[in-house]
């Protein structure tokens, strides 16, 4: 059984007297690693500067922020994104547009740039495993689009439909506390360090549309990111791995192949420990924003009887600082 979005957010949220002020601005922290519930903001209503300013310290200080009960369009959407940073464009839209594919299926792309539709529907609006994005499939522990030069500061997902005990629950993870509890061996080892980020394959390890599966590390597309940022607004430093997926794709640069692979195995083995992680398990009108700068993110499998329809946007992010 799938639940979808219904009725207004402001008939089913209590207190709508003061709501999107700091009467009734509250933030609930989930007790893991990260993450906290944000209440009293209705992103379809005027949020107040002083509530925006509450909003941005709640995403620095918890790295992730849930709002339930809400019930936006997509202008919506991109105008609370735009609380916390102007829009990114989403990177895997250029590769479905240049093959025209999934401009047949109005499941998959959104007629705006920041927005990317992740459905698990087909060109014909049922659920199925394989709709060439992210589909029903497990969705690999990441961080969004880290395979483009400056990747996006942050995202925001919302769900429309989403599957009853049927999967499709996203986790995030705290890459700060992963970095300072790295073992010190670990810090020696990758300080000053690079890797090239592979840009072939989605984070459901579905090849993009046009592009060859590489046989060597030199053929693996993508840019170079270090593998300790400093957060430029917490001036925190943090782990940052991008994805994980079986050679040749990801690379420490400068280092032998059998070395490169070792050392990534070590790095993801602590970073995706589950004392690190919180999960959110969906229903319909939910608004999660993360910070991709310090945060990974993880999603079940979906049972592919069931419907998932989540609208993303996202925020644009500054070039690196390596730490
Ligand atoms: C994503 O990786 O951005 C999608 C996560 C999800 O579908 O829950």
């Amino acid at each position: 059984m799938t639940q979808t979005v219904t009725g207004v957010a402001s008939d089913r949220q209590p207190g709508i007297a003061g709501i999107n002020t700091l009467a009734t601005f509250r933030v609930a922290p989930t007790g893991a690693a990260l993450g906290a519930e944000i209440q009293g903001v209705d992103f379809s209503l005027p949020v107040s500067d002083e509530v925006k300013e509450a909003l941005r310290k709640a995403w620095a200080d918890h790295l992730v922020l849930l709002f339930r009960h809400q019930d936006i369009t997509d202008e919506q959407l991109i105008a609370a994104a735009g609380i916390f940073g102007p829009p990114h464009d989403a990177a895997s839209r250029k590769y479905h547009l240049a093959v025209g594919k999934a401009v047949d299926n109005k499941f998959m792309l959104s007629p705006h740039a920041s927005v990317s539709i992740i459905s698990n529907l087909g060109a014909d609006g049922n659920p199925v495993k394989d709709n060439g994005g992210l589909g029903s499939y497990e969705v690999v522990w990441h961080t969004d689009n880290s395979y483009v030069e400056v990747p996006p500061a942050g995202s925001m997902l919302y769900s429309l439909e989403v599957p009853q005990n049927g999967g499709g629950d996203t986790s995030f993870n705290n890459q700060y506390l992963a970095y300072e509890e790295l073992p010190e061996d670990l810090k020696r080892a990758i300080a000053g360090k690079s890797q090239v980020h592979d840009s072939t394959r989605n984070s459901a390890g579905v090849l993009r549309p046009g592009v060859k599966l590489p046989a060597r590390p030199e053929e693996v597309p993508g840019p170079t990111h270090p593998l300790v940022r400093i957060h430029p607004v917490s001036g925190r430093r943090a782990l940052y791995l991008g994805r994980r997926r079986d050679w040749p794709s990801n690379y420490i640069v400068g280092m032998p192949n059998a070395e490169s692979e070792a050392l990534l195995d070590k790095l993801w083995a602590h970073a995706t420990q589950p004392k690190y992680a919180w999960m959110h398990r969906w229903s319909a009108g939910e608004l999660v924003l993360w910070d991709n700068r310090c945060c990974m993110h993880y999603r079940s499998e979906i049972d592919v009887t069931q419907r998932r329809v989540m609208h993303r946007t996202t925020i644009k992010g500054e070039p690196l600082i390596a730490g």
